[in-house]
């Protein structure tokens, strides 16, 4: 690694999110060699980066945030952090939350105690998510508002996002914290909403709406995300934590009448099943101190949500694979879900 250049470890590189910020921050910063640490788990896929892999800007360490004497000299080369690495579906939290504890929680501290040997880091970037504020009945949750996480997925994410905070507040790591809303966009594993229902009905099965579809999720384009950490982690202030959200606020059963519409599809294909455990009912994230600092979301929600289905219909070399392998999981949930109809 060339020390001219600006030296960015991106955990979690090969997940969703984590590859389109791979992507976007080779294209948008000549001055970066990018490193991504990534376990490889169900999620994370090299295929997700397969047109940066050989990028003389990137290189990819197959390795686990646990492991310490991986991680931790990773870390203290970096510049700047950016850490996506977490078990991030809140259905397999619900079965079973060990893994999540592990990374999520303990992959920070590993990652954190690393940064505290770095006298040159310029940026740890923790990402968290907009879960952590639990379930909003009215208005929008602010940075300073109180965390009431209510599942083992956001329990587990607001563990790290105060441990984070505690290393600005106590160690000075120059930590800032993000909680961003639902993202969608390409390359989003298909145990996700967006593209669990696009794939199914691209394949003619239904999609299984839980409870009565009147949940409300904040859609943010993936790339909208990624301009905003771009912005944030030359901007933002250390110790600060920023809510990044789409404001495109859509009820579950709206978004899926939306997507049975650009599939050319009927209500027919929507299976009302049980709801899911402690079902948080509404997301909703003010992003006030982000909009004042210049940035908006630039993808209008219609024309992401067009693009994305495109996408998915002319890339099913990438999930096709990738939901065979999956079939023992999604037979598990059908038989949590499936089983017990909601109506
Ligand atoms: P993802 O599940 O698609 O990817 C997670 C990545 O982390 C995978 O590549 C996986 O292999 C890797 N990983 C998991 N455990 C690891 C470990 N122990 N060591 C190294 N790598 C490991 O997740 P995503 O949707 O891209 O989310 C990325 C981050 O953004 C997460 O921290 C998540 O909590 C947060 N977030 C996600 C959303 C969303 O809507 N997807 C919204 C807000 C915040
Ligand atoms: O809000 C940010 C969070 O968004 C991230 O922190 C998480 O990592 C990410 O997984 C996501 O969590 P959600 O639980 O909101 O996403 P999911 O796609 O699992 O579900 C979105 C909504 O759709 C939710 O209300 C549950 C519902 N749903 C989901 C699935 C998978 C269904 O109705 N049917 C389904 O099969």
């Amino acid at each position: 690694m060339t020390s001219t250049l600006t030296n960015v470890l991106v955990t979690g590189g090969a997940g969703f999110i984590g590859s389109n910020f791979v992507r976007y921050a080779i294209g948008a910063h000549p001055d970066w060699h990018v490193t991504t640490l990534d376990k490889l788990t169900y999620a994370g896929r090299r295929e997700n980066l397969h047109d940066v892999m050989d990028n003389a800007r990137h290189t990819f360490v197959h390795g686990d945030i646990c492991d310490a004497p991986v991680a931790g000299p990773l870390v203290e080369a970096a510049d700047i952090v950016v850490h996506f690495a977490a078990e991030t579906h809140v259905d397999r939290s619900i079965l079973a939350a060990g893994d999540f504890i592990r990374t999520d929680v303990e992959g920070t501290f590993v990652l954190l105690e690393a940064a505290r040997r770095n006298p040159k880091l310029r940026r740890f970037v923790q990402i968290s998510t907009d879960e952590v504020y639990g379930s909003v009945a009215e208005g929008s949750s602010r940075e300073t508002d109180e965390l009431r996480p209510r599942n083992p997925y956001s329990a587990s994410k607001a563990g790290a996002d105060r441990l984070a905070y505690s290393y600005w507040a106590t160690h000075e790591v120059p930590v800032i914290v993000t909680r961003a809303s639902n993202n969608y966009g390409p390359y989003q594993f298909p145990e996700k909403v967006i593209p669990l229902f696009v794939t199914n009905l691209i394949e003619g099965i239904q999609v299984p709406l839980y409870g009565d579809g009147g949940n409300v999720r904040d859609w943010l384009h993936v790339l909208d995300h990624c301009r905003a950490l771009d912005l944030l982690i030359h901007q933002g202030q250390s110790g600060e934590v920023y809510n990044i959200g789409g404001g495109n606020e859509v009820k579950n059963v709206d978004l899926t009448h939306q997507l049975i519409r650009l599939l050319g599809k009927d209500e027919s294909f929507i299976r009302r099943v049980e709801d899911r455990k402690g079902h948080d009912r509404r997301y909703s994230v003010s992003t006030e101190k982000l909009r004042a600092m210049g940035w908006q979301p630039q993808v209008p929600f219609e024309q992401g949500l067009a693009d994305t289905v495109r996408w998915y219909r002319e890339n099913e070399w990438w999930w096709r694979p990738v939901k065979e392998r999956d079939a023992e999981y999604r037979a598990y949930i059908e038989q949590q879900y499936g089983g017990r109809r909601a109506h």
